[in-house]
């Protein structure tokens, strides 16, 4: 018999078994609370709270720790590929060069989308914000793939997984050209994943386009950064919305709205925003003085899990030079902005305080605006990478004998029952 956890409540005591993961702390199982005690635990936010089992990502905030399937994100980050992560995260596994081959092929094969699709982009505004386009077109996908929404079906999971990693980008390309008014540019399976992503966003009819190593490899990196992590607000709503047996299509178009919010995905325009209404580096002590009078926050610091630096954010501030100096940005002011920020963020005991560290999204918005994107398609890039985690998580929760519907409870403080009062007896 393993560890147990006391409660006392209302002159009973109830003993909770104490489950351990592979690593990270141990989880009280609270399942057999309510029957036996009439008790809720209470926990918005969902500080305390281990919501499912899984065995995809772990995260050491307090280290500074980030794994999948057990491998560092530097490691995969400097030594592998988008691709490869993808088929780690949903597979378990770094696949053997045929597993490889065959998945590039399984990709690859999905990366067109319907003929009648592109019309669906028409009905936008050309000013729509490209997430509401992503939101909505997402969505849209269980109209057009009817063949893999039956979730009881391993063989049709496993293809809306290819169907989504690998139309996500034509999708995310599509909304950027139609905001601009160039025609959309169809995939070419000869290039990667991520030279594909650039050709489809930047190529146009009258040029040649030709690839450049380092920014489809800073890409390709970035798309790394992003795959997948734990069971943040997007993960967790993707499976909310399939746990009550949603297509994954829609489940996924839930994550990407919920990732649209400032305090998830929308943090890097945001982090982008703040760095340009800084400006210059004599105006930081002003803006911080700003934050500690929580006028505002600092964006691209900070995270709910992270008390450290996040893992990522060294990853991103590398990448970040990289590609200025391949752009011939090095000296950036906001670069120089962003540097002197962090520099005294760090030092500062506000911050110091809460341990407030840069995020991934700190110096990802000056390096996707030295790649060419808008702020507007910043989270529409996370969108895309975060798809194979919400895909992975997704299938991961279908797949357990365990699942079942998410339901929360709730504290009720309102009114307690009441009689109606007709119209004229009111006031
Ligand atoms: N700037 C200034 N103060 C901050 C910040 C910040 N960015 N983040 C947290 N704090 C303070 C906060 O005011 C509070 O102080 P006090 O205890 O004195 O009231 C303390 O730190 C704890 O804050 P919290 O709101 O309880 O922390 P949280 O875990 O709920 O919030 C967060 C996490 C990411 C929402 C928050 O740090 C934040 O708003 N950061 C800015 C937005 C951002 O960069 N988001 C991207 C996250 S990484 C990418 C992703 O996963 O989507």
């Amino acid at each position: 018999m393993g560890d147990t956890a006391k409660i006392g409540i209302g002159g009973k005591t109830v003993e909770l078994p104490v489950l351990k993961g592979t690593t990270g702390p141990d989880v009280v199982d609270i399942r057999k609370l309510y029957a036996e005690t009439d008790t809720f635990t209470y926990d918005p936010g969902f500080t305390s709270t281990a919501s499912c089992e899984s065995k995809i990502t772990f995260i050491d905030g307090d280290a500074g720790i980030l794994l999948h399937r057990g491998y560092p994100i530097d490691q995969l980050a400097e030594k592998s590929s988008f691709l490869e992560v993808c088929y780690l995260l949903l597979h378990g596994e770094l696949p053997t060069a045929a597993e490889y081959a065959t998945f590039d092929h399984n990709i690859t094969y999905h990366t067109m989308l319907h003929e009648q699709f592109d019309r669906f982009f028409m009905g936008f505004r050309r000013d729509a914000h490209p997430m509401a386009i992503m939101v909505s077109a997402v969505g849209a996908l269980s109209a057009f793939y009817h063949d893999s929404t039956n979730i009881d079906d391993p063989e049709q999971r496993m293809i809306s997984a290819h169907r989504m990693i690998a139309k996500i980008p034509t999708i995310a390309a599509r909304a950027y050209k139609y905001s601009l008014g160039q025609p959309f540019v169809h995939p070419r399976n000869d290039l990667s994943y991520a030279e594909n992503f650039l050709k489809m966003c930047f190529s146009v009819p009258a040029e040649d386009w030709k690839p450049n190593p380092v920014l489809t490899r800073a890409m390709d990196r970035i798309f790394i950064l992003h795959a997948d992590h734990e069971q943040n607000a997007s993960t967790s709503t993707v499976r909310l919305a399939g746990s009550s047996g949603a297509n994954p299509f829609a489940c996924i178009a839930a994550g990407i709205a919920c990732l649209w919010g400032p305090s998830h995905g929308g943090a890097n325009e945001e982090a982008l925003n703040m760095l340009k209404e800084i400006g210059t580096v004599d105006r930081i002590p002003e803006y911080v003085q700003g934050v500690k009078d929580r006028r505002y926050r600092l964006m691209g610091f900070g995270h709910r899990v992270y008390k450290n630096y996040d893992p990522r954010a060294k990853v991103m501030q590398t990448t970040c030079h990289e590609v200025l100096a391949e752009v011939g940005h090095s000296d950036d002011p906001l670069l120089k902005v962003a540097m002197e920020l962090e520099k005294i963020a760090l030092n500062d005991p506000y911050f110091v305080e809460r341990k407030l560290y840069p995020n991934v999204d700190f110096y990802s918005g000056i390096t996707l605006r030295a790649l060419g994107f808008p702020p507007e398609m910043f989270t529409v890039l996370f969108a895309l990478a975060r798809t194979v985690g919400w895909i992975a998580q997704w299938k991961e929760m279908i797949e357990d004998p365990s699942q079942k519907i998410g339901r929360p409870r709730q504290l009720y403080t309102g009114a307690p029952q009441r009689d109606y009062v007709a119209v004229e007896k009111r006031g």
